[in-house]
């Protein structure tokens, strides 16, 4: 180490013999190349903004800091109004059920990144608790953030209700059902393709709408009326906020009761910066805050690139122009031919099929069938911290998810299962009649049976290590959030 030391190699040079001179002068310049890199880098770090792309480049393979920081617009956060905190009594409120042991909260848990806090594939509800529900809860976060349901672009501008499937019709006959998705690359035009809205198949656009969904639902909070959920709302510890906020006469109105429930409900989730905090790994990394390991770094790398797993190509992973954080969804539908889930009640019948935005939950697309199989695709955010995946929650953790992505159409056997004579089941959950609906040429599924996968076992360890950098509530390391602020 003292040899390093240019000052003291100068001292000693004069009395060395010429070939350990020769030695010690190169050592020299070897330690003043290394301290100049490093401070090189250390102010590259510091000033990011000032750094040519390929030094930032090197400086970020280096030590993980992102070399364009950005500054991320983040909502403004203020104390709830008076309506989100009504709002946030009704969420946790289980005397609102049928059971009196359900409340939002208990599919939609708040420690739980507002998804399901257990590892069932689907929930049960009902008025003993004994039903099971068809599709597992999402997370309620970020959806403010939801563009309303349209096919085609800026359907959330029209001032027109739109007849859905008027316009799929008019798309099917103009060739297109869906975009080409490649991570990185801008779509060339905006294309007439079915995107944004609330549940899986997008069959309600305001958190005001869906509230009432689980309220009535039979396999959920389970009243069977209107009148029967504002009976309780009258009797609820917080009736007088009602009166407060609506009037001496709300409860005498049931309709306008419950829609100004929905209402205050819906503020919550709005106001409320539990839903959107912005506070993952990756978002102070996004800053210049965090730095990612050598794994992370690996997998986002791989997230983004359109030759490898290309997820990028449909969870976004970039900041809007504007500083808006990016939302690991493009908010369009896809049919990705996930396997059946022999796990679900309703697929006891052979005949049932859940396909998405052709039913049957959602019906007015029912003769859409360019559509049969499609679901939205969801934000990665919290992905990590979820037990169950995909629409029918078929997956329990992210290496099955890693798995189906690498294997789909290459190892076919090992993603679906087998019939009497052995034959690979591929697409089992989607009518045959359908299944040239499925994505077969977006990487990673523009591969054939018999190729190589697009990722290996290590590639797919760093992508999961990266999906982890989207949880949030991380904590940025303070010794480089002070060199930021420098
Ligand atoms: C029994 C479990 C259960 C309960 C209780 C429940 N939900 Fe849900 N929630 C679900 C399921 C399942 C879905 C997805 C349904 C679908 O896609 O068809 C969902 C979807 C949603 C969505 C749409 C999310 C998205 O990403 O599109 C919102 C918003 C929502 N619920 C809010 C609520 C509110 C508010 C309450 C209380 C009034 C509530 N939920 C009660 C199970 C539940
Ligand atoms: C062609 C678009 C597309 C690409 C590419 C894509 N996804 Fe997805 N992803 C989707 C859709 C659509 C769903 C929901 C599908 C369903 O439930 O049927 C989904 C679901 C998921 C889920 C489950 C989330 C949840 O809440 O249940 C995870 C995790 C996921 N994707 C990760 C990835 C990763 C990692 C990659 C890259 C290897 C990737 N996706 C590539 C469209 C895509």
């Amino acid at each position: 180490m003292q040899q390093h030391d240019p000052a003291l190699s100068a001292a000693s040079a004069d009395t060395a013999r010429p070939a350990t001179r020769r030695r010690l002068r190169v050592r020299t310049l070897a330690a003043l190349v290394v301290a100049a890199a490093a401070g090189y880098c250390a102010w590259a770090l510091a000033y990011p903004q000032h750094t040519p792309r390929p030094i930032g480049e090197f400086v970020e393979q280096l030590t993980g800091a992102n070399a364009h920081p950005v500054h991320l617009q983040r909502p403004a956060t203020a104390p709830l109004s008076a309506m989100a905190q009504l709002g946030k009594r009704i969420y946790f409120d289980q005397s609102l059920s049928a059971s009196g042991r359900m409340s939002c909260a208990s599919c939609h848990s708040a420690e739980h990144a507002y998804g399901p806090a257990n590892p069932l594939p689907v929930q049960f509800g009902g008025p003993s608790l004994t039903l099971q529900g068809d599709r597992p809860p999402p997370s309620l976060m970020y959806l403010y953030r939801q563009p309303n349901f349209g096919i085609g672009p800026d359907q959330a501008d029209a001032d027109e209700p739109v007849n859905q499937a008027q316009v799929a019709q008019q798309v099917a006959a103009a060739g297109t059902t869906r975009a080409q998705k490649t991570a990185g690359a801008a779509p060339a035009a905006p294309e007439m393709v079915p995107q944004g809205g609330l549940f899986w198949d997008g069959r309600v656009d305001t958190l005001q709408d869906q509230a009432l969904g689980p309220l009535l639902n039979p396999v959920e909070m389970a009243n069977t009326s209107v009148d029967e959920v504002t009976e309780k709302f009258s009797r609820s510890a917080y009736r007088d906020v009602f009166i407060q906020l609506f009037g001496p006469d709300i409860f005498k109105n049931p309709r306008l009761a419950l829609s100004e429930a929905m209402f205050a409900v819906a503020r919550f989730q709005v106001e409320d910066p539990s839903f959107h905090p912005y506070s993952s790994k990756y978002d102070y990394w996004l800053e210049g805050r965090a730095r990612l390991t050598q794994a992370e770094l690996r997998g986002l790398r791989l997230f983004n690139d359109p030759h490898k797993a290309n997820c990028a190509g449909c969870h976004l992973s970039k900041p809007g122009k504007d500083g808006l954080p990016p939302m690991f969804t493009d908010y369009q539908y896809e049919s990705l031919g996930v396997p059946r889930n022999p796990q679900l009640a309703v697929n006891r019948d052979a005949n049932y099929y859940d396909m998405g935005l052709c039913g049957p939950h959602r019906t007015d697309l029912a003769t859409q069938t360019q559509y049969c199989g499609m679901f939205l695709t969801p934000t990665l955010r919290n992905s990590a911290t979820r037990k169950t995946f995909f629409h029918n929650g078929v997956y329990r953790s992210l290496d099955q998810v890693m798995a189906f992505y690498n294997l789909r159409d290459i190892e076919p056997g090992k993603i679906y299962p087998h019939d009497a004579q052995g034959h690979v089941e591929q697409y089992d959950d989607l009518p045959a009649k359908y299944r040239a609906n499925i994505d077969k040429t977006d990487a990673p599924f523009d591969r054939k049976l018999g190729d190589a996968p697009s990722m290996t076992q290590a590639d797919i360890e760093d992508i999961i290590a990266f999906l982890k950098t989207l949880t949030d509530g991380y904590r940025p390391d303070d010794r480089t959030q002070s060199s930021q602020q420098q």
